[in-house]
């Protein structure tokens, strides 16, 4: 399984490479970036590291990677600021992106590739991607709310000194402000949370509040969030590459999922080398539901101004 990242030079793009590295399941990486000389050198730091973690082909390189390539993850993007929201941040990158999608039909594509849009506002640019690259709906995933998703568990497991691997705790809707936290199905090792002990509600707000600004806070603390999105991007490609048919939270266009449709935001997706296998209309509470639809509603008026302006 050969991957590209475009955007492969900064520090999400580098992180994930670095995440499929050690993870050792795909076979080639070719990091694409702007900053030629910064691609060239993450990819030769993670070759100088191959002997120890797997055999893999690791280059950098331009969009002629993207011809073979079984997935195409898009991580380039300008920053935001940290009081900026990331639909705030689409003026600023949806010109980026649209030259982005322009030199992938250039250099044209597998009709089985995969891409992975994590540039953000990733809801909107993933709805973006589908249309303009004309890719069917499966073929185009966004990463969602999957790094929300592990950021949240890895809270909750802290506060309540258990193992992260063990906690399992969705987050859906909107990578953004409106995203939303599952409780209804929430478990530690198979035991429902709000049962646990020395959980409740205070808690669960609380947990939830940090875990959703965990990216602004990210950017406070050191930039941007590097290590952690890098894991999120993996767990996608690994189940992609391995046909897992993994359920994850990641976005894709809605086809009428929770009655949501004609936007794209994370649902519970089935995925593997196909990408969208299957959107799991999994049983929510009713505030949950409601709060997916929120989600939707408030991606709307971005995406409609988006939209009349680059597709
Ligand atoms: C974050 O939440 C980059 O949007 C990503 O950190």
């Amino acid at each position: 399984m050969k991957v590209s990242i475009i955007g492969g030079g900064g520090l999400v793009g580098s992180c994930a490479a670095f995440a499929l590295q050690c993870g050792g399941i795909v076979r080639q990486i070719a990091l694409i970036d702007l900053n030629e000389n910064l691609a060239a050198g993450h990819a030769l730091d993670l070759l100088h590291g191959g002997p120890s973690t797997a055999d893999q082909i690791i280059v950098s390189g331009g969009y002629e990677h993207v011809t073979d390539s079984d997935v195409i993850c898009i991580t380039a993007g300008l920053r935001r600021k940290p009081d900026e929201s990331r639909l705030d941040l689409i003026n600023r990158n949806t010109d980026l992106f649209a030259s982005i999608l322009q030199q992938i039909q250039k250099a044209g594509y597998r009709k089985d590739a995969i891409v992975l849009v994590v540039s953000n506002p990733v809801d909107i640019l993933t709805y973006i991607a589908q249309k303009k690259l004309g890719l069917p709906i499966p073929q185009v995933i966004g990463l969602g709310t999957q790094l929300d998703t592990i950021r949240f568990c890895s809270l909750i497991a802290a506060q309540l000194k258990v193992a992260p691997t063990q906690t399992r705790a969705l987050i859906l809707g909107e990578h953004g402000d409106s995203m939303v936290p599952i409780f209804s199905s929430a478990t530690i090792g198979g035991m429902p949370l709000d049962k646990f002990p020395g959980w409740n509600n205070q808690l669960a707000q609380q947990i939830f509040q940090r875990a959703k600004t965990s990216g602004a806070e990210m950017i406070s603390k050191k930039g941007g969030a590097g290590f952690a999105v890098g894991i999120a991007i993996r767990d996608v490609i690994e189940a992609i590459a391995l046909d897992q048919r993994r359920m994850l939270p990641v976005a894709s266009v809605q086809e009428g999922c929770y009655g949501i449709r004609d936007v794209a935001l994370s649902v519970p997706t089935l995925v593997g080398r196909p990408g969208v296998v299957d959107r799991l209309e999994l049983e929510l509470w009713p505030k949950e539901v409601q709060g997916l639809r929120a989600s939707a509603s408030a991606l709307m008026p971005t995406l409609k101004t988006v939209a009349a302006r680059v597709l």
